[in-house]
């Protein structure tokens, strides 16, 4: 029978691979300019990392195991925890604020969908120790600028931000218990996807009053700014909740990025940890889920550390996989470029050897090089030089041998020289350039 991989797991043939490469390539770029620095943790992790603090969504979808030790582990579905672990052991040595960024490969046990797989790359920038708003916008400005590298403008993709304590004064307010605000929170988050009358009967199914349905469907429906001060003016806490979106807002403006920015309250985040800001990036056209999302997480290293660390956090989480799907929709994923500078040919059988000796004094000086690999006619050499699309061919007779010389074909244009065998490095340096 023939063998098949899991579903949800990707294979990256050489294309693929060219493009995860550029995408990482890009995200490193950004997060550098940003000065942050990189990090990475283990991709197995004990499972009580995630439970009761990641949320039930996430937890319901671990990779989980018992190990031969009859540990309980689980593939990481998320770096937020173990960002929030490394940092508490450190924290008094770390410099504050903490810039970090990581690549981390996730694991989730998705159904299987578009933009949905059960593992994906994840680019995570993090700020760890500083409560200003202004940490806020940084991440906000980072992540918009990271799909900007990738060649996405203001028409392309949208920031939607919010925050769950302006959210919470606006739902108290409107008559939403305090403990009821886990369930207030998924109902806005599925406001967009889920039918309204299916929500309300939710909602009232879960004890929430008339009024209270009202509220939650209401505030779920606020957009702009000016929308979310006309709904927070004369409600108890809700103006002083503002104030925070407002700077943010104001900062990435002042960056020249306000075009990307809208407020809107639909905007929760499914993960437990959020206590502030928290924002997501999607297209504005391909009705594909989010390619990023974060927020503030003030409270997660005082829970990981059993309340020795208290630092407030923030960052972001932006996949390869909806990223991957929009740049290859608008023809921004790169053309694979010529692997091979130079394809060595052989005139004759001994003109093996010579050719042996080149490719390595070619290879060492930093040219892609190949060659045939068994017997072949120069004619069938050169065919192959052509199929790996190889930018020259060059060629050792004979003749070339007794004049010290090798003749160099460019295939882009076709164009042929006989050159010095000492001076090809040089030729080729020069000549490759200007062939293209
Ligand atoms: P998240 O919203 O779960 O956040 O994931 C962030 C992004 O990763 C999503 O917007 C999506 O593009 C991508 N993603 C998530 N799950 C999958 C999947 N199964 N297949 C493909 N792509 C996926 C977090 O993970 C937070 N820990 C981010 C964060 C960092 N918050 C603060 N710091």
């Amino acid at each position: 029978m023939q063998q098949q991989g899991l579903p949800g797991f990707r294979e990256f043939f050489p294309d693929d691979l060219a493009l995860r490469n550029h995408i990482f390539a890009t995200w490193r770029a950004v997060a550098q300019r940003y000065a942050f620095e990189e990090y990475d943790g283990p991709p197995l992790e004990p499972l009580e990392l995630y439970t009761g603090k990641s949320g039930e969504e996430i937890v319901e979808q671990l990779y989980a195991f018992k190990d031969k030790g009859d540990r309980d582990v689980t593939l990481r579905p998320e770096m937020t925890p173990t960002l929030a672990r490394m940092v508490s052991e450190r924290a008094q040595a770390l410099k504050k604020p903490i810039r970090w960024f990581s690549v981390p490969q996730l694991f989730r046990y998705e159904r299987q969908q578009r933009g949905r797989l059960r593992e994906h790359f994840q680019l995570n920038m993090d700020i760890i120790g500083e409560a200003s708003p202004l940490a806020d916008a940084e991440l906000l400005a980072a992540g918009i600028d990271v799909l900007r590298a990738f060649g996405f403008g203001p028409g392309d993709v949208r920031a939607r931000v919010s925050d769950r304590r302006l959210l919470r004064a606006l739902l108290e307010g409107g008559g939403v218990k305090a403990a009821a605000l886990p369930a207030a929170y998924a109902a806005v988050d599925k406001v967009e996807r889920e039918d309204k009358k299916k929500l309300e009967a939710q909602l009232a199914k879960a004890g929430f009053s008339a009024g209270a349905v009202k509220t939650v469907l209401e505030v779920a429906q606020i957009r702009g700014l000016d929308a979310a001060k006309a709904a927070a003016r004369g409600v108890g806490g809700a103006e002083a909740a503002l104030a925070p979106l407002l700077e943010v807002t104001e900062r990435v403006q002042a960056m020249g990025l306000g075009e990307f920015v809208q407020v809107d309250l639909s905007i929760v985040r499914g993960l437990a940890y959020y206590t502030g800001i928290v924002f997501e990036l999607f297209s504005t056209q391909e009705g594909l889920r989010a390619i990023c999302g974060g927020g503030r997480y003030d409270g997660l290293l005082k829970v990981l550390s059993g309340g020795s660390v208290d630092l407030p956090a923030l960052g972001f989480g932006m996949g390869d996989v909806v990223l991957g799907e929009l740049l290859k929709a608008r023809g921004l994923a790169p053309k694979a470029a010529s692997r091979v500078d130079v394809f060595l040919v052989a005139i004759g059988a001994d003109d093996v050897g010579p050719v042996l000796t080149l490719a390595h004094r070619l290879r060492e000086a930093g040219f892609a090089t190949e060659y045939s690999l068994k017997p072949e006619s120069p004619r069938k050499q050169l065919e192959r030089a052509g199929g790996r699309q190889a930018r020259c061919a060059v060629s050792i007779g004979p003749e070339e041998r007794a004049a010290g010389t090798v003749r160099v074909r460019f295939l882009g244009t076709g164009q042929e020289e006989q050159v010095a065998e000492a001076m090809l490095d040089d030729v080729l340096r020069t000549k490759l350039e200007a062939h293209g």
